[in-house]
């Protein structure tokens, strides 16, 4: 039994953050991790609605949930399905469905354009095309992004092809979803919500909210029962603002085989994976029979050093669950040693960069305006982005591209995000550069969003907007946008 040790910055004393320094919960590690309902076949429907969830064993929390009380179903298709989802929304208040990493029409995305409006229904629909991959669904209106995910709106998405099928795929078996998210109970069990703000302390670039504890799946102190000799974890962070750098407490090695957009070329052989708000890994672990391992959050170098780390998480560990393998485990495949086709990434002679100064609640000095357009890109370009943090943590996302780390302060991207992305770490007073390639759903005047998926960060205006247009019709977008409503 270990304590969930999140500490918060006493020294500062805001009261969000120095009670985590007291009250911390002793958790036993023995509440069955939940495992979200798996909804198969293109068509499907979506209910987003309040509800009342036991979080913590004997409370009543209010909670939002898709098609249940918190959460949402772990949607599964293949790759060439056509998805046709019917969202509801049954809250008292707008919200929208995004489809984080998905290659798409903007118009299906589910960004802050495509609000639902209570008691209504949206009906996006496209061909899933690209590859396997760990994606997620949640909120996007500008302003109450933070809201909506923290109080559960929030579900993956996974995509299978040929490829992914040779990894462990018995979902809830030996295919595990990891949803790993913060949060902070108030005495009468409410999820406390009002804390979703920077501005209490002018000039320091916090992180927005840090919870007090840490719940998989919605599960505070989970154990999962292991009955194969190996086993899939797909990790998603989908925290406010908190960094996790997961690993087991054993230290034992794991193999990563995907990162945010897809596979990797070869499994890599790791200890940690550092997560920041939106960054999936898939991982695959070997169990010996009878034993117990515990999943953790590792104390990490931020980038920043301690004052910043602790804002983020990175000087904080904390058990995050518990494994147990049963006394004879199901002899499981070999993880293959070519896993996909993806090579390092190649730099196109004259590609075009763009630069982006990342401030807390702005991109280049602007906040979010959904009647601006930031930038325009030609269809199908591939581009170098980059990315110059003068302050504390980003976690920078772009929709309808996948991307490569080309470099991290001017080194190459660690092992575990080499691969395939839509989402990255920027590390404080960090300069990172991705070579992003956009997709070819054209529409001058249906952007997609760029932002820091702090979502925090993202409410408060770090967010910009792009159109995918024909190449050489650039200058003519008009890149104020007619709002409707
Ligand atoms: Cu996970 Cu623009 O979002
Ligand atoms: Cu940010």
């Amino acid at each position: 039994v270990s304590a969930l040790a999140v500490a918060g910055g006493g020294g500062f004393g805001w009261a969000w953050l120095s009670s985590a320094t007291g009250n911390v919960d002793e958790l036993a590690f023995d509440l069955p991790l939940r495992i979200p309902p798996l909804l198969e076949g293109g068509s499907f429907d979506l209910r987003l609605q309040a509800g009342v969830s036991e979080l913590r064993p004997g409370t009543k929390t209010g909670t939002w949930g898709v098609n249940g009380p918190h959460l949402g179903p772990t949607l599964r298709m293949r790759r060439g399905e056509t998805v046709s989802p019917r969202v509801h929304n049954a809250l008292p208040e707008a919200t929208s469905v995004h489809w984080h990493g998905m290659r798409l029409p903007a118009t299906m995305d589910g960004g802050p354009h495509q609000m639902i409006a209570p008691g209504s229904t949206w009906k996006p629909t496209w061909k899933i095309d690209q590859p396997a991959a760990t994606l997620w669904y949640h909120p996007h209106l500008h302003g109450t992004t933070a809201r909506h995910v923290y109080q559960g709106l929030a579900g993956l998405f996974l995509i299978d092809d040929e490829h992914a099928a040779k990894l462990p795929h018995e979902y809830g078996v030996d295919d595990i979803p990891l949803i790993i998210q913060d949060a902070t109970f108030d005495g009468d069990g409410s999820l406390t919500l009002d804390n979703f703000g920077m501005s209490v302390v002018p000039g320091m670039d916090l992180m927005g909210f840090l919870g007090k504890e840490v719940l998989v799946n919605g599960t505070l102190g989970p154990a999962f029962t292991v009955t194969t000799t190996r086993v899939r974890l797909r990790l998603l962070n989908a925290s406010v603002g908190r960094v996790y750098n997961v690993g087991f407490a054993d230290d034992r090695e794991f193999a990563l085989v995907a990162t945010d957009s897809g596979l990797v070329g070869e499994p890599v052989r790791l200890t940690r994976v550092l997560l920041a708000s939106g960054e999936r890994a898939e991982i695959v672990v070997d169990f010996r029979p009878g034993e117990q391992v515990v999943l953790r959050s590792f104390t990490a170098e931020l980038g920043g050093g301690t004052a910043f780390d602790r804002f983020a998480g990175g000087a904080d560990a904390f058990d995050l669950m518990k494994f147990t393998a049963d006394g004879r485990l199901a002899e499981s495949a070999a993880v293959p040693a070519r896993l996909a086709d993806v090579q390092a990434p190649v730099v196109p002679p004259n590609a075009k960069t763009r630069t982006f100064r990342l401030g807390s609640t702005s991109i280049n000095d602007k906040k979010m305006d959904l009647a601006r357009i930031d930038e325009v890109v030609p269809a199908g370009a591939t581009e170098i982005w980059e990315l110059n943090n003068p302050s504390a943590y980003h976690s920078f996302h772009i929709h309808e591209a996948s991307f490569r780390i080309l470099d991290v302060n001017g080194k190459a991207p660690a092992a575990y995000e080499a691969g395939r992305k839509d989402t990255v770490y920027v590390p404080p007073e960090g300069h990172v550069r991705l070579l992003v390639e956009f997709g070819r759903h054209t529409d001058p005047a249906a952007p997609y969003m760029f932002h820091c998926h702090m979502l925090v960060h993202e409410d408060k205006g770090m967010m910009g907007q792009f159109v995918i247009v024909e190449p050489g019709q650039e200058s003519q977008v008009n890149t104020r946008l007619n709002l409707k409503n």
